[in-house]
């Protein structure tokens, strides 16, 4: 690895969005902080960029999210109560937050999108790649994606984003990509870019999901991006600029992830990560399971 290829240290979580689709839950609670079995979801998000190897993490944040910094900071209080009971498994799980990673805030003050809520990693960032990862989107972590794309970014250069097929029908509910293919088979060349465009216009149906590696000349872009659709900054806009031309920041490849991958911002999709990760749980897993059997097989047998 040369020095105009620094390896990739720091993630960025924007997590300043205003969770509308989950109120009144989110009124006065971050939908990041939203429990998924007994994690908050953000606490998955954080743990899936320290496995990747990324330790220095810079979440994005806004009013109404100081139990974000509160989750990953000490809380010796309750360390102390539970030191004196000896509950040592307890305790354990209190300190995993805070011993993470190393963490960084910025408040982004106005939610003027996601593409304005990268730009406030600037400064922290400086001039080297880094990685993205939306705080509502959980990706199993059985299914690793996030590493696969620091070593696609590393051999190739450039910016890198994770696609995933969808319905074509489903594509207006996300970024949409045009590629190419290239000679890995999980990897594509992205040549376009469009924000949730309608089915007859979608060049293909590869959905854009919430992970980014990217080459720091996005930050020079998304100052001149004009608001597009919903009258925010969006980062597909960016982004699609940085695909069109190579000379600014090399090129986009996009992963192509076939795993397991929730939107905790979206109910239905919360609800099916709650399911799915508490099956798997050793703990919880078995008594669980049982319980869904026969709560489908009641379901099924209903008129
Ligand atoms: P969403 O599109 O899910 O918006 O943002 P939202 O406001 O969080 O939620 P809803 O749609 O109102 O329910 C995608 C990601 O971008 C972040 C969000 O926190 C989320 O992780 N975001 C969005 C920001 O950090 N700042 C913004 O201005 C907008």
């Amino acid at each position: 690895m040369t020095d105009s290829h620094p390896r990739i240290s720091k993630a960025v979580i924007p997590a300043a969005g205003l969770g509308t689709r989950f109120l009144p839950a989110t009124k006065a609670t971050p939908k990041e902080m939203l429990p998924v079995v007994d994690k908050p979801a953000i606490q998955y998000v954080v743990e899936e960029a320290v496995s990747a190897g990324l330790h220095d993490v810079l979440m994005i944040t806004g009013r109404n999210k100081r139990p974000l910094e509160d989750h990953f900071d000490r809380n010796y209080e309750l360390e102390s109560a539970l030191q004196k009971k000896g509950d040592a498994d307890r305790l354990t799980k209190v300190q995993e937050s805070s011993d993470l990673a190393t963490m960084h805030y910025v408040r982004q003050g106005d939610p003027r999108g996601l593409g304005h809520a990268v730009l406030c990693a600037a400064p922290h960032v400086g001039q080297e790649p880094f990685a993205v990862l939306l705080g509502d989107d959980l990706i199993d972590p059985r299914d690793p994606l996030l590493a696969r794309m620091v070593d696609v970014q590393e051999e190739r250069g450039g910016s890198v984003i994770a696609l995933m097929e969808v319905e074509p029908e489903q594509i207006h509910l996300y970024g949409c990509a045009a590629v190419e293919s290239t000679t890995d088979g999980d990897v594509v060349k992205v040549t376009g870019l469009v924000e949730k465009p309608d089915p007859e216009d979608a060049p293909s149906n590869y959905a854009i999901i919430g992970r980014y590696v990217l080459d720091p000349a996005i930050f020079g872009i998304l100052r001149r991006t004009e608001p597009g659709r919903g009258g925010e900054i969006q980062l597909t806009d960016a982004l699609q600029q940085l695909a069109a031309d190579e000379k600014v920041g090399g090129p986009v490849h996009g992963v192509v992830f076939k795993g397991r991958r929730y939107d905790t911002g979206d109910r239905s999709d919360y609800l099916r990560a709650i399911v799915r990760l508490a099956c798997e749980r050793e703990d919880l897993g078995p008594d669980f399971r049982s319980w869904l059997r026969s709560y489908v097989t009641e379901e099924m047998q209903a008129p």
